[in-house]
């Protein structure tokens, strides 16, 4: 038995600690029991190659190219986008595509290469395929981007699923970026990342892999270009990655190789290529469109396990106002249930709620809750009953209900692969609503059931609709969170029309920015655990979920006030800023650390609320163009190899870098720059990139940087919005976009588009418009000026 599992139930339901560890043992043994009986053994296996190419027929987009023993469908599609799927399988269905598979684009076609291969030409990529099926990726002018041999199947000799390995070459100077949340990053090292959510049971550090949000979506920037490769399956597998080495003298070089090995499903990729923005733009033309959040999900969040009532978020919230730090919303977390039940409220602890909600909105502060899926297995529990009227949990392939254990105790889970499912879970936010939640912590959806033996997630063997198709667990694991997300999100914009949804989830898929955001879960009070938590954040960005953030201060035990505040400091400028730990943790308010982190949080909570109209505006850009706020520093110079291998700051929009500090001790660090002219935001130093170079960070700040040129919306003294200009280069112009806050509803305001350029011995904004430049909207603060 896995001591921590116990240790974890018995935490929650105290004295009752050992009867629910024993259920827990029981649980699992059940689970072993399904999959034995529910998953015959493979028995022998034989393996497969495609075998030589044999006839082709071009089609809309490319054509198929059948082999001895499978065919292969390529399509171009009109977004940019290449499409391939072998033994017949098509683009479609998808839980990663947001709607039908974007149409052919028929200036592509099939033609004939050299040595009996063929080839498709479109307007960003070329795609060659061997006599034998290996399939290259080149750049318009010819540079080879990936290179996949030819696939291999393992299949029973008795008939069944084929497990299948596809193994490519990169170039030698590539990086890996993606497959989701992964710790280790956001530069994928060496080694084999395992595609299968999980909740590790405890804190996580930079080396635990697999997390909560896997997803087989590979960012590869290289020289020539950026590509994105994303192998359309939700099953089991693994990426093994090894980037390549250059030769150095007369030396050959090593390409960089990437083996994807799947338990099952389709063999099918899309691949984009470009420069980094052109990548995810075409990523979210075909995944979705990133959720905008509200506008206050943009500002502080402070969360706590084990709140223990309204007196004590009273005081929590009386503790940030009377201090004049900023806060803007509070999350109850699940011991505000009754029983640690979803979509229940402890009336002991909680008795008016909605009061609650009502006073804390007047003082600008929104309340959110988690919503766990497990429910209660337990006739008379509302959420069961109504469930079961609609027959809404996982049942096992004899029919009987899949049983786990979760924080309410023995649990059943809604599949959420069902749309009627979706509907009716959808339909319980209404009571949230009721209680007065503005927003949504999805928690435990890897699906999470506490284990003893092995996985702590519902038996292989668990059947699930799949929108009709029907299937099992190892087909719907990693979609199960994408579905939820998607439950809550249709069930909101249906309670509550006027309003965007405000949903962010422990675990995910690809596409799960159409319903909201990410946080990074349970990480590790500590360094590593700091850096982990930006790892996070930049490789989900770049797998197109743009909105998330870590537990500032970590998850367990008490951050020394130092960890605490570069804590702090990061998370002021990620998207999702959220204080959060769990039950038996110290305390993650500002003030518990002395007074002069508190101080220094101050200046970091007022810098967050200044620079909301910038954050508003990039929250509207991801939406729009798929780019998300916190890019890594190669985003607009992925050419720059000093850059790509910079994983300790990153750029926020185009106009700001933000050097966060990562390690104890520190009040200097080094900044490696892209190029331009780089202003430090506070003393107005300039520094010249490209390069390194070293910048003050005293305890008081972390070194943000604005790029000379920079135009962006700021809040002024009064709240009203004006615009802060870096001053470019002589010489030089510079400009930015600024989008107008619209509300919480669906009005889609117009970008403004404004230019800087010196005029004699003044820099001038305008604002550009159709019929040429105009005033700009706001008020203008020129800085920088003594140095430009
Ligand atoms: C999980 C979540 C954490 C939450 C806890 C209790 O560990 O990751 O954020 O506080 O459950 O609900």
């Amino acid at each position: 038995m896995d001591g921590r599992d116990l240790v974890r139930s018995v935490m929650v339901v105290g004295s009752t600690g050992a009867a629910q560890g024993l259920r827990t043992v029981r649980a699992a043994w059940r689970r072993r029991r399904a999959d034995a009986a529910g998953l015959p053994p493979r028995g022998a296996e034989r393996a497969r190659v495609p075998g030589p190419v044999q006839e082709v027929e071009p089609g809309p987009g490319g054509g198929l190219l059948r082999f001895s023993r499978t065919v292969l469908r390529i399509t171009v599609t009109v977004n940019g986008a290449v499409f391939w799927g072998w033994d017949g399988a098509e683009a479609e269905p998808s839980y990663a595509l947001a709607g039908r598979c974007p149409e052919p684009d028929p200036r592509a076609v099939l033609e004939p290469d050299k040595d009996g291969g063929w080839r498709v030409v479109a307007e960003r990529v070329t795609v060659v395929v061997s006599r034998h099926g290996a399939v290259e990726v080149l750049t318009p002018g010819g540079v080879t981007l990936r290179r996949d041999l030819p696939p291999r199947w393992w299949e029973p000799v008795e008939g069944g699923r084929a497990r299948w390995m596809q193994r490519s070459e990169v170039a030698a100077d590539a990086r890996f970026f993606g497959l989701g949340g992964r710790a280790s990053g956001p530069r994928l090292r060496d080694g084999t990342y395992r595609l299968w959510n999980t909740d590790p049971g405890r804190v996580f550090g930079p080396d635990d892999d697999p997390l909560y949000i896997t997803m087989p979506v590979q960012m590869v920037v290289a020289d020539a270009a950026t590509h994105l490769v994303f192998h359309d399956t939700s099953w089991d597998g693994t990426v093994t990655l090894r980037e390549g080495e250059e030769g150095a003298g007369s030396g050959h070089d090593r390409a960089g190789t990437c083996e994807v090995r799947m338990e099952g499903g389709p063999l099918r990729c899309w691949v984009m290529v470009g420069t980094p923005a052109r990548v995810l733009l075409t990523w979210a033309s075909l995944t979705g469109a990133p959720a905008l959040p509200p506008a206050w999900a943009l500002g502080h969040h402070h969360a706590r396990w084990g709140f223990g009532g309204e007196q004590e978020v009273r005081r929590i919230v009386s503790g940030y106002l009377e201090r004049g730090l900023p806060l803007d919303a509070v999350h109850l977390d699940i011991d505000h249930y009754d029983g640690h039940q979803v979509f229940t409220v402890d009336q002991d602890h909680f008795p008016k709620l909605p009061q609650l909600a009502d006073e804390l909105r007047r003082d600008g502060v929104r309340l959110v809750s988690i919503v766990d899926p497990a429910v209660k297995a337990d006739p008379g529990n509302a959420v069961y009953d109504s469930g079961s009227a609609v027959d809404a949990f996982v049942r096992d392939a004899s029919g009987r209900l899949v049983e786990g254990v979760v924080w309410p105790g023995a649990a059943v889970f809604p599949d959420f692969t069902d749309a009627r499912v979706r509907e009716w879970w959808g339909g319980l936010y209404e009571e949230r609503l009721a209680q007065g939640f503005a927003g949504f912590w999805h928690d435990m959806n890897e699906p999470t059931s506490f284990a003893a033996f092995g996985e702590s997630t519902l038996p292989r063997s668990a059947r699930h609709a799949l929108e009709g198709r029907g299937g099992d667990h190892r087909e719907a694991h990693n979609v199960y969170a994408l579905c939820m997300a998607r439950a809550g999100y249709e069930g909101l914009r249906e309670l509550a029309p006027q309003d965007r949804p405000f949903v962010f989830s422990r675990s995910g898929w690809a596409g799960l920015q159409r319903y909201g955001g990410a946080w990074s879960g349970d990480v590790a009070t500590g360094w590593p655990g700091l850096r982990a938590s930006l790892s996070l954040v930049l490789g989900l960005g770049l797998c197109g979920v743009p909105y998330s953030g870590p537990d500032v201060g970590g998850f367990d035990g008490s951050p020394s006030p130092e960890l605490y505040l570069r804590w702090f400091q990061l998370g002021a400028y990620l998207p999702l800023f959220r204080t959060h730990a769990s039950l038996r943790a110290g305390r993650r308010e500002p003030w518990e650390f002395g007074p002069e982190v508190l101080e220094h949080a101050r200046v970091a909570l007022l810098e967050r609320r200044r620079l909301l109209p910038y954050f508003l505006t990039l929250a509207h850009l991801a939406r729009r163009t798929g780019a998300p706020y916190v890019r890594p520093l190669w985003w607009g110079a992925p050419e720059d190899r000093a850059l790509r291998d910079c994983e300790d700051a990153f750029l926020l929009g185009d106009c700001l870098l933000v050097a966060p500090v990562l390690d104890p001790g520190a009040d200097r660090r080094a900044v490696q720059l892209p190029r331009g002219r780089w202003y430090d935001t506070v003393t107005e130093q300039v520094y010249e990139g490209p390069g390194q170079v070293l910048v003050d960070a005293p305890l008081s700040r972390i070194p943000v940087l604005a790029r000379a040129g920079a135009v962006l919306p700021v809040r002024g003294a009064e709240g009203e919005w004006e615009l802060e200009v870096w001053a470019p280069a002589r010489g030089r112009t510079g400009g930015g976009l600024v989008v107008p806050d619209a509300g919480d509803g669906w009005v889609e305001p117009e970008i403004e588009r404004y230019v800087a350029r010196w005029e004699g011995r003044q820099v001038v904004v305008e604002r550009e418009g159709d019929g040429g430049v105009g005033e700009p909207s706001y008020p203008v603060r020129v800085r920088g000026l003594a140095g430009a």
